[in-house]
């Protein structure tokens, strides 16, 4: 959250800067040779999942859509649900009209123009099978269940209460289906008050790290699958000013 003029919070997710951001980070060119990381974490959940049943798949936080389309080349129903009504907008607009125009900061006030079109990346064909919801991840209603898999990329670490995500998302997914997170484990008290952090601060004089506190909070009711893996990406500011940072993926198995 960030003030606004009025003195009012406002949900960063909701500011024209971040649209923009986001449309690139999902849409637009791939910097410093780092692969579109919305693509690659869909390419990996599907290959992941690719012995299991492929029905329905929910992408949690997810933003201005590119992970859901990615996903639906593989499942036969994708929701795309994120609390940011923007986010939302954008992401219907491409399923509904297939391109999506958007501006880029160079510096300055200098803005770029860009027009994208999921034909672009062969996806125009799966729009049909993806539907997206503006929603709180924390108070899902009853429908947003039965899913085989359930991704939430980067969102862990954005909300205020993981633990409580964490402790009952298990309701939404069929035995035996996927979790999938990925995450920087980028802990802000703007985003997750301290207390409710899953990780990443020292206790009883040790350091006790997020992948910890993932496996404590989702213990009772997953297995994970695997090691974790890391998967890098890059959010372009502005044309000289670029975020390069580094998710870790894990898989969780619902308990059967
Ligand atoms: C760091 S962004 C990641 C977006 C996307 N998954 C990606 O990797 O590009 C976090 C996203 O989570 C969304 N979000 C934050 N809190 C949420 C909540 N309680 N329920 C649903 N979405 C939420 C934000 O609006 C934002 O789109």
């Amino acid at each position: 959250m960030e003030n606004n003029c009025n003195g009012r919070q406002e949900n960063l997710y909701e500011t024209d800067a971040l649209v923009s951001q986001y449309c690139e980070f999902h849409y637009g060119d791939r910097y410093f040779g780092v692969e579109n990381y919305p693509a690659r974490c869909a390419r990996l959940c599907c290959e992941i999942m690719a012995e299991r049943n492929r029905g329905a798949a929910l992408d949690l936080g997810c933003a201005v859509g590119r992970t859901s389309f990615e996903l639906a080349r593989d499942f036969s129903s994708v929701t795309g649900l994120d609390f940011s009504r923007r986010f939302i907008a954008v992401a219907t607009r491409m399923a509904e009209e297939g391109k999506i125009a958007y501006e880029i900061p160079c510096e300055g006030e200098l803005v770029g123009h860009v027009e994208r079109r999921l034909a672009d990346y062969d996806l125009d064909a799966v729009r049909q099978r993806v539907t997206f919801f503006s929603g709180d991840a924390l108070s899902l209603p009853p429908e947003f269940s039965g899913y085989d898999l359930i991704f939430a990329g980067n969102l862990i670490d954005r909300l205020k209460n993981p633990r409580l995500f964490l402790s009952s998302i298990h309701q939404r997914l069929v035995s035996g289906g996927l979790l999938i997170l990925t995450s920087p484990y980028t802990w802000l008290n703007e985003f997750t008050p301290r207390s409710e952090w899953l990780g990443g601060f020292t206790e009883g004089g040790r350091d006790f790290t997020t992948l910890e506190g993932l496996r404590k909070s989702l213990n009772p009711h997953f297995r994970m699958l695997g090691t974790p893996r890391d998967i890098p990406f890059v959010i372009r500011e502005t044309a000289r000013k670029y975020q390069h940072s580094i998710a870790e993926m894990t898989i969780w198995e619902r308990c059967r």
